[in-house]
């Protein structure tokens, strides 16, 4: 399974944050909302096997891991309102594809890395993703707007994992999860034997 990690630092670790308001009462919901859409959709489909988890380490409450599972999730738009909207319920748990966990960020690799799951660190200074064999099975970890924290980076250095790049443009979190998503999609198509020429 493809999996994705968005390290937010801000984001609400309340149920009271405003829906009209995701920005600024959600500590950047709307950032994370798009990530959750752009990891988890297709046109009229989920990816089924995908998964984000979003480590909110805003106030009052972090860390918090809301994990939400393209193959279980159940009546939710892509539109950040709607995604935003099952992030404020998650606790409810009614959701099967929507699981909330008092957990910290290091908690969480360890749980994976116990898996034996493989780390991409998605940073603009890490090895160009055109040199790396790309693993479709791995766990991309990414930065908010304000990055990934070092001591965090240093943690997942511990496990095994490549620091990769897609490049010197500074793009946003839920860009690069598109752009990943798309070259996953690519290495399958040609394990598959459906690539186009020239790929
Ligand atoms: C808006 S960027 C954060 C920029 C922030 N100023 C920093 O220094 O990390 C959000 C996240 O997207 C990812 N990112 C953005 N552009 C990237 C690139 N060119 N290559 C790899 N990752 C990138 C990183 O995970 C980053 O933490």
């Amino acid at each position: 399974m493809r999996e994705f990690v968005l390290y937010a630092r801000k984001a609400a670790t309340s149920t009271d944050f405003s829906l009209d308001d995701l920005p600024g009462s959600g500590g950047r919901m709307d950032l994370v909302a798009r990530c959750v859409c752009n990891a988890l959709w297709i046109s009229h489909d989920l990816r089924r096997d995908a998964c984000i988890h979003v480590v909110a380490c805003g106030a009052p409450n972090p860390p918090l891991i809301i994990s939400f599972y393209g193959s279980l999730l159940r009546a939710v738009s892509p539109d950040e309102r709607s995604i935003a909207s099952w992030i404020k319920k998650a606790p409810e748990g009614k959701n099967p594809g929507i699981r909330v966990r008092k957990l910290s960020f290091q908690h969480l690799i360890a749980e994976l890395a116990a898996d034996g799951r493989f780390f991409y660190i998605v940073h603009e200074k890490g090895r160009d993703i055109s040199e790396l064999h790309l693993r479709e099975d791995a766990v991309f970890i990414l930065g908010d707007h304000l990055g990934l924290p070092l001591k965090e980076e240093k943690f997942v250095a511990r496990f095994p994992h490549e620091k990769l790049s897609l490049g010197s443009t500074s793009y946003l979190a839920s860009q690069c999860i598109t752009i990943l998503n798309y070259e996953l999609d690519r290495v399958r198509m040609r394990k598959e034997g459906n690539a186009p020429v020239g790929i």
